[in-house]
């Protein structure tokens, strides 16, 4: 949908902010841009949408140059959201979520019917639509931010470090809530950020910008873990870029293991059959209860008093190799329960089975990786 074809910016004092860019931004999809302080991440943003005109260079938008569209159309079709929401704060909140479409001529009501809709859609109380912006805690502001740029149901949604001002943990809640957006309603969504964690959360495709405006790499985040261009690169993703790649493969393979798992009132022939030195026990709704210690079973049956705590468990069909991973770590025993969606056990595996399925998939990935080369 959105093509930048060997875009350059050269600001009137000489500086090169952006460096003969070009880039295929897919449809539907989430693209970010990522890389230090003054690679040219915004200029590159604000290209798109003819804030800043390049100096060199083409871009395309379903085909055809932005050049030759009147710049009025051309934002409409382009919500922007930048850091710090940019919200108006003499306006109420839905006021300020309707200022595009009653821009666009849109009576009073319906605006402000869509308005409260998109509240809704962001994860926003709509009691809070009378209120100003500084009544609002910075997430919800950004919020705010996001549903204004939303109003008018653009395809293209530009976001310039939306969330870099709120903290790590309201930051995953507006990430998550992104993400849940984007899956129901579809846009072409170009994010700028320079943290590379929230870039491989996000992003479908990822541009590494370094400085200079040159491009470094631009791939699926999996494979810029798996394989960095360059040293550049490298140093940017930082350290466990292993660890991190396992988000990207599903616990869903891993061999668990069922043996080990007894019921509290399981009989001692049961549990002495059991091959391993430690037991999952479960309750009578199928449940976790802890782990007991093989040898330390008193007249061989299980005291559900004395049981080690389980750990947090996964869900072998929604969570990745990497909480698999975790929960092994976490536990006392080193091995991971498994649940269902409603938290009954369906089995325990080992670190050294995850270990396993973690070079199977990494060879998968490789071989992947060379098809793709190739
Ligand atoms: N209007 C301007 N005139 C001259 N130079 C500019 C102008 N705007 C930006 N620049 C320069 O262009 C380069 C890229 O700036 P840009 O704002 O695109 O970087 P950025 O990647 O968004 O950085 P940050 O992460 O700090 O927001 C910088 O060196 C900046 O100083
Ligand atoms: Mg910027």
């Amino acid at each position: 949908m959105i093509r930048i074809d060997s875009v350059t910016k050269r600001y009137p004092d000489g500086t090169v902010a952006v460096d003969r860019l070009s880039l295929e931004i897919p449809d539907r999809s989430i693209t970010v841009l990522v890389g230090p302080s003054g690679c040219g991440k915004t200029t590159t943003l604000r290209m798109i949408n003819r804030m800043v005109e390049p100096t060199e260079g083409t871009i395309l938008l379903d085909g055809e140059d932005i050049q030759r569209q009147p710049v009025t159309t051309l934002r409409r079709s382009m919500g922007y959201v930048i850091q710090n929401a940019g919200l108006f704060q003499h306006r109420t909140i839905v006021d300020n979520i309707a200022t595009v479409p009653r821009m666009l001529g849109w009576g009073k009501q319906r605006a402000r019917e869509r308005a409260v809709e998109l509240m809704e859609r962001v994860g926003l109380d709509t009691s809070l639509a009378k209120r100003y912006p500084y009544q609002l805690s910075g997430g919800q502001q950004q919020r705010v931010g996001v549903a204004r740029a939303l109003a008018a149901d653009p395809p293209v949604l530009l976001m310039d470090e939306p969330f870099s001002a709120v903290d790590p943990v309201v930051r995953k809640g507006l990430q998550e809530e992104l993400l849940r957006i984007q899956g129901e309603l579809g846009k072409t969504i170009v994010f700028v950020t320079h943290d590379i964690d929230e870039a491989v959360t996000l992003g479908t495709m990822v541009a590494v910008l370094r400085e200079g405006g040159r491009l470094a790499q631009y791939a699926p985040p999996a494979e810029l873990l798996s394989t960095p261009a360059d040293g550049f690169v490298e140093d940017f993703l930082g350290a466990d870029r292993g660890i991190r790649r396992l988000s990207f493969f599903p616990a869903a393979p891993l061999e668990l293991s069922t043996d080990a798992v007894v019921p509290a009132d399981a009989p001692a022939e049961r549990i002495a059959a059991v091959g391993s030195p430690y037991l999952l026990v479960t309750g009578p709704d199928g449940r976790p209860l802890g782990w007991a210690e093989r040898d330390r079973l008193t007249d061989g049956t299980v005291d559900t008093g004395r049981l080690l705590p389980y750990g947090r468990p996964f869900v072998p069909g929604a969570d990745s190799l990497r909480v698999a991973l975790d929960c092994a770590v976490l536990s006392p025993t080193g091995w991971a329960v498994a649940v269902d969606a409603d938290g009954r056990v369906t089995g325990v595996v080992s670190q050294r089975t995850i270990g396993e399925a973690i070079r199977a998939a990494h060879s998968a990935g490789r071989a992947e990786d060379e098809k793709v080369a190739g």
